[in-house]
This record gives C-alpha cells, sequence and structure tokens, in this order.
C-alpha cells in the first residue's frame, strides 16, 4: 500500500451567528474568543497527530477552515502557521488556505493572513441579492462580498474562491444566473456552487423554506453549468469550478483518497500506515469546551477501517472527482484486488454510468448525474 499525499485541515469552531441552514460544527461566539488558548490546543493537537505518521512525508497542503477562520485575528493566524512551521514538515510550495466570511472581513486582516503564509483565501459569498442574504440569515451585505472579493484579487495569493450556493428559498433560473454572473465578473480563480440542502437539525429543516420545485433546480444548474463553462470554468468535482490549472489542491487530496491530520474541534483525519496495511480515522471532540478542556488525547474516536470497506471508501472520495482513475491506483491505495471491482464495474457499464478502457474507468454524463446509483452498485459487492 502507498502512502498517499498528506494534508492538514485545521477547524475554527467559531462565528458571529448560527445561520439556520448550516450543519458545521460552528457555535456562536457571544462575543467570548479564546485565541490564544485555541491557538495553544491546535498546536499541542498537531504534536500528537503528526506523531501518528512516520515523518517522512511533507504536508503538502493546510486548510484552516470553519466556522469561521476570520473572526481570527493576524497575530493569532501567524502564531498558528509558525507554530505548525515548528514542529512539521511543511512543503516549500504548500497551499494555505483560509475561509474568510465576507461580513468578519477587514483589509488589515487579510494582508495579516497573507503575511502569516496564507496563499489562498475563499470567502463564502453564498449570493449577492440582499433579499436572499437576510433569508439565509447572514450577516454581510452584497456591498461586503464585493468588496471582500476585490480585496482578495488585490493581495498576492496564489489564488481564491468564492463560496456560492443555489436552489435558495423562491429562487428562479434568472436570479440563479445573476449571482453567478456577478461572481465571474469578480473573476475569481475557483468557484463552489453548492444547491442548498436542507441538513437535519437545523432551523431550516425544522421549518422549510420554500425552495425551487425540482424542475427549476435542474434548470438552474444545467444554465448555470453552461455559464461557467463559457466563462472558462472547468468542474472538477460536483460543486467544484476552476479555471485551469486552479483546483483546490487540499481537496483534490480528499477526493483522491489522500491522507490528512485533522486538528480542531470536530475535525477528522486519515491516515495511512503504508508498512501495516492499514487506514487510521481520526475524529476530534466536538464542542470547544471540551476540546479546549483536554490536556492530551483530543481523540474522541480511532477506527481501523477494515480492508472490506476501503474498496467503497475509495469510490465514495474518488468518483466525486470528475476525472478518469485507474485501477493499479485503487490497488495502490487499497491494496486490494481490483478484481473485487468487476462485478460492480460490470453492472455500471451495463447501465451506461461508466465506461472502461483497459486499466481506466470513466464516468459518463449519466454516472456523473446519478452517483449515489453508481455508488449503490458497489456497495452490494
Ligand atoms: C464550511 S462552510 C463555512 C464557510 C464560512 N463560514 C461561510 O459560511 O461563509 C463552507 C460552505 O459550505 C456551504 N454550505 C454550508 N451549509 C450549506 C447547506 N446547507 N447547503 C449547501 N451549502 C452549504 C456554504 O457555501 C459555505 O460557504
Ligand atoms: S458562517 Fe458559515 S460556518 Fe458559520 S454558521 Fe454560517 S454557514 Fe455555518
Amino acid at each position: 500500500m502507498i502512502q498517499p499525499p498528506l494534508g492538514l485541515y485545521i477547524h475554527i469552531p467559531w462565528c458571529v451567528r448560527k445561520c439556520p441552514y448550516c450543519d458545521f460544527n460552528s457555535h456562536a461566539n457571544g462575543g467570548v474568543l479564546p485565541e490564544a488558548e485555541y491557538v495553544a490546543a491546535l498546536l499541542d493537537d498537531l504534536q500528537g497527530e503528526w506523531q501518528r505518521t512516520d515523518g517522512s512525508r511533507p504536508i503538502s497542503t493546510i486548510f484552516i477552515g470553519g466556522g469561521t477562520p476570520s473572526l481570527f485575528s493576524g497575530h493569532a493566524i501567524q502564531t498558528l502557521l509558525d507554530g505548525v512551521r515548528a514542529r512539521i514538515t511543511l512543503a516549500t510550495d504548500a497551499e494555505i488556505t483560509l475561509e474568510a466570511n465576507p461580513g468578519t472581513v477587514e483589509a488589515e486582516r487579510f494582508a495579516a493572513y497573507v503575511e502569516a503564509g496564507v496563499n489562498r483565501i475563499s470567502i463564502g459569498v453564498q449570493s449577492f441579492n440582499n433579499r436572499q442574504l437576510q433569508a439565509l440569515g447572514r450577516i454581510h451585505n452584497c456591498g461586503d462580498a464585493e468588496r471582500a472579493a476585490r480585496l482578495a484579487a488585490d493581495l498576492p495569493l496564489a489564488s481564491f474562491n468564492l463560496d456560492l450556493m443555489h436552489g435558495l428559498p423562491g429562487q428562479g433560473v434568472d436570479e440563479a444566473l445573476a449571482d453567478l454572473r456577478q461572481a465571474i465578473a469578480l473573476n475569481p480563480p475557483h468557484l463552489s456552487w453548492y444547491q442548498l440542502t436542507l441538513e437535519p437539525n437545523t432551523p431550516f429543516y425544522a421549518a422549510p423554506p420554500v425552495l425551487p420545485e425540482d424542475d427549476t433546480l435542474a434548470d438552474i444548474q444545467e444554465a448555470g453549468h453552461a455559464l461557467l463553462l463559457a466563462a472558462g470554468y472547468e468542474q472538477y468535482e460536483v460543486s467544484a469550478y476552476a479555471k485551469p490549472g486552479q483546483q483546490c489542491r487540499h481537496n483534490l487530496n480528499y477526493w483522491q483518497f489522500g491522507d490528512y491530520l485533522g486538528i480542531g474541534c470536530g475535525a477528522h483525519g486519515k491516515i495511512t500506515d503504508g508498512a501495516a496495511g492499514t487506514v487510521l480515522r481520526t475524529v476530534k471532540v466536538k464542542t470547544p469546551k471540551a476540546y479546549l478542556a483536554a490536556s492530551r488525547g483530543r481523540s474522541e474516536q480511532l477506527t481501523t477501517v477494515t480492508a472490506e470497506d476501503l474498496p467503497f471508501e475509495f469510490l465514495l472520495n474518488r468518483l466525486r472527482l470528475f476525472q478518469p482513475f485507474s485501477l493499479d491506483e485503487f490497488e495502490a491505495l487499497t491494496s486490494q484486488p481490483a478484481t473485487l471491482l468487476d462485478a460492480g464495474l460490470a453492472d455500471a457499464e451495463a447501465q451506461q454510468l461508466l465506461t472502461r478502457d483497459g486499466r481506466m474507468v470513466n464516468l459518463t454524463q449519466r454516472g456523473r448525474r446519478y452517483l449515489n446509483s453508481v455508488l449503490t452498485l458497489f456497495l452490494q459487492d
């Protein structure tokens, strides 16, 4: 089993206010932000996670996500990244992303993040329509979103991303396309375009707003996709679009079944032990209070993925990436024989969900559309 590339995910669990559709591990900060204490806990956490690896692989990407990492001061992010660099081996060309909310952005803060080593910023715009932003419970307005994007564009960053959502309450095709056009006009190298989902345990789930009908959702999807392609973006995952060469390397590594250390509240990690032929999954304690209170051992769960589960886990991630994969890649990352996939591949091919060319496997357009059906065929194996 080969040791795949290694990333690092760092979770910052606070937001100014909790959005009614969001099920991420985020907590309204209530005006209190134990920045220094949390950074110290993160670095302690990292020390332990790094020891789980054999130290031979440099970290090639870092993603500081949330929550709202841009609530943290430039000084806190500098201390965090200095501490990371002191504890692990970081690739010289590492991609370092930080998620920012337009409502929490200040010019000085963005510049300080770059000074600290951040070279990619991901901005949660969601929509440029003030009525929609209000319905989504966002604390920013359309002007804030534009200002944040222009700030990012003017900084010496390798790239930046805008997050947009569609299928919003009462949204029609024209309104969804207007949002996309406004985003495209800001020329982000990367654009994440998510369809709003109603997640259990959120206020939107308990009292759903009126969302567009399925037909309208399909029309939005088709017209938006065409607009993005015409503007020079390539779709490389269900919701991810990028200009050529501007894919998010950190997320690519997840979908290519790569490894990552996960530190911070509720963070997930995946670590391959090539020699033992095993994959370890880690999950950290979820609440900020419990995480900060733990002096050591912040893992809530440590699970070794069984050999039987590895093939499906590989496909679950890899098929989200709209790129062909080889059966050699499958064998190298799971240490399982590719013949295990034979029955599922034959069924999927017969249903025109994917094509096979020797050892290469590729989803068809139909397969991309009905990804869950494709996966079900392998679950039966
Ligand atoms: C980890 S979230 C947080 C980013 C940042 N805190 C923000 O909200 O601006 C990343 C992205 O997931 C998307 N997202 C969150 N909840 C969603 C939902 N229920 N349906 C679709 N997209 C969602 C949003 O576009 C959001 O920007
Ligand atoms: S700001 Fe982002 S992470 Fe925080 S509650 Fe809203 S969507 Fe979730």
